[in-house]
């Protein structure tokens, strides 16, 4: 068995993020809210819009869908401003250094406009949007990483005597790029290409995020036709907007939480309308199913398919036919999966352990200077718990700071499933 012998298309339990598509549209359930700020941030303001929030809960899914509606209200109404999403987003880390970081981030640009050259508009004073054919040609040849061909030497204007150094077509390139994106986003209101930093935690260290985007400040944040987003995890963000060289240049971020509990089934409903390709087409984990996964991660939608998915691909394994399944199997696959969970943890705690647990759960996002307010007075004796609890899985440093005391940990996914255990357990008796 699988989801497409049971007449589905696709995984409706992917854990990918929502598309910057139709069928993102169709699947993205209640954030309105946060992908109506973060499009009005982006049409009416030169700053740089940002979002913050823990891992999986759908920071990704709201900026795709936001592109999406951007590009959509562009191709509407000629009057409003046009938004082109950029193809691909961008990712910073340790290794790759600033001047690396804008190679990829022009090349992309440029290889945008090229791929969207029908939906351009012609700026005043031209009939059509112009099309730089050297550009083009430029980046389409195989040459393009290594900036050794010479092509930007010819017809672009730039740059005076072409010459073959490394430095020179690099500059050469950079300033084609920026000449094209003038002449097309004359100003602002024009619009831009949409281009995303996402995932700004790999980089660790909240102090190297803040160091590495105040070096973009002046290069990549300042190139005209051009709109940036940025995104991380929790605390991420927030240590790159305070910085003081950024002061202005930065929204403060937009929180992203967990779905609310009660739209878990409407997250199921949509994922089965949209990929089953007839009206029979039925899977093993129902919707009440789906619920009790969601309930159980809080809302918390990347933890909940997962889950759904781990439930499916089971049953695809034990089962050859969908109506061999006994109806409790579904709870008792879960049954298991949480005793297992239980079974390989909980003997472990000692000390203080099941006390720091309760309240970690609590707070779900926390640095171990919090632990006074979970009646830890002594944070040498709360890091050490969350060392264990580290080595269990229980936990994950998202964000290294300064000190270790203010390293922000996340509770996991197998927190939740403890959690959820021991409460039911306590239910029980
Ligand atoms: N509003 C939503 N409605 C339905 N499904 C959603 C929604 N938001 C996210 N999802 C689903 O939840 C999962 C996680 O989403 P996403 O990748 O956007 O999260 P994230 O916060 O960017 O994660 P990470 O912290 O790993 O970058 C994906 O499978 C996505 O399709
Ligand atoms: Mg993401």
């Amino acid at each position: 068995m699988s989801y497409r012998s049971l007449g589905f298309s696709a995984d409706p339990f992917s854990n990918k993020a929502l598309q910057a598509d139709e069928e993102g549209e169709k699947l993205v359930v209640d954030r309105e809210a946060e992908v109506k700020k973060l499009v009005r941030r982006v049409q009416e303001s030169d700053k740089v819009p940002t979002l913050e929030g823990p891992n999986g809960v759908g920071k990704t899914s709201i900026i795709n869908i936001a592109l999406h509606r951007l590009l959509m209200q562009s191709q509407r109404d000629e009057n409003e401003p046009m938004f082109i999403p950029c193809r691909c987003s961008f990712q910073i880390n340790k290794e790759k250094g600033a001047e690396e970081f804008l190679d990829e981030f022009y090349l992309q640009v440029a290889l945008t406009l090229v791929e969207s050259a029908n939906m351009l508009r012609p700026p005043p004073g031209y009939t059509k949007a112009p099309i730089e054919t050297s550009i083009k040609n430029y980046i389409q040849s195989p040459i393009i990483r290594n900036y050794t061909g010479s092509i930007l030497g010819n017809g672009l204007g730039y740059g005076g005597t072409p010459n073959s150094g490394k430095g020179w077509e690099r500059v050469g390139f950079r300033a084609a790029i920026d000449g094209w994106l003038k002449l097309l986003f004359p100003k602002s209101e024009a619009g831009g290409v949409v281009c995303v930093i996402d995932n700004l935690e790999i980089l660790q260290s909240s102090a190297k995020a803040k160091e590495t985007i105040e070096a973009l400040r002046d290069t990549a944040f300042t190139v005209a036709g051009v709109k940036w987003i940025l995104c991380g995890s929790s605390g991420v963000v927030r240590g790159v907007a305070s910085s003081t060289r950024l002061a202005g240049w930065l929204h403060k971020p937009i929180n992203i939480g967990e779905l609310r509990e009660e739209v878990g089934g409407e997250v199921y409903e949509k994922r089965v309308e949209t990929f089953r390709k007839n009206e029979q087409a039925t899977l093993p984990l129902t919707r009440d199913n789906f619920i009790t996964l969601f309930d159980m991660f809080k809302g918390n939608s990347r933890f909940a398919l997962d889950e759904a998915g781990a439930f499916c691909t089971w049953i695809f394994d034990e089962v050859d036919d969908l109506s061999k399944i006994p109806d409790d199997s579904f709870e008792r696959w879960l049954r298991e999966e949480l005793e297992t969970n239980y079974d390989e943890i909980f003997v472990f705690f000692r000390d203080r352990d099941e006390e720091a647990f309760k309240g970690i759960c609590q707070q779900e996002i926390f640095v171990p200077n919090d632990c006074s307010e979970l009646g830890f007075d002594d944070v040498a004796e709360f890091t050490a718990i969350l060392d264990r609890f580290q080595n269990y899985g229980l936990v994950t440093p998202t964000l290294d700071q300064n000190t270790p005391e203010d390293t922000v940990y996340e509770i996991s996914p197998k927190s939740l499933k403890l959690q959820y255990f021991i409460d039911s357990q306590a239910d029980r008796e």
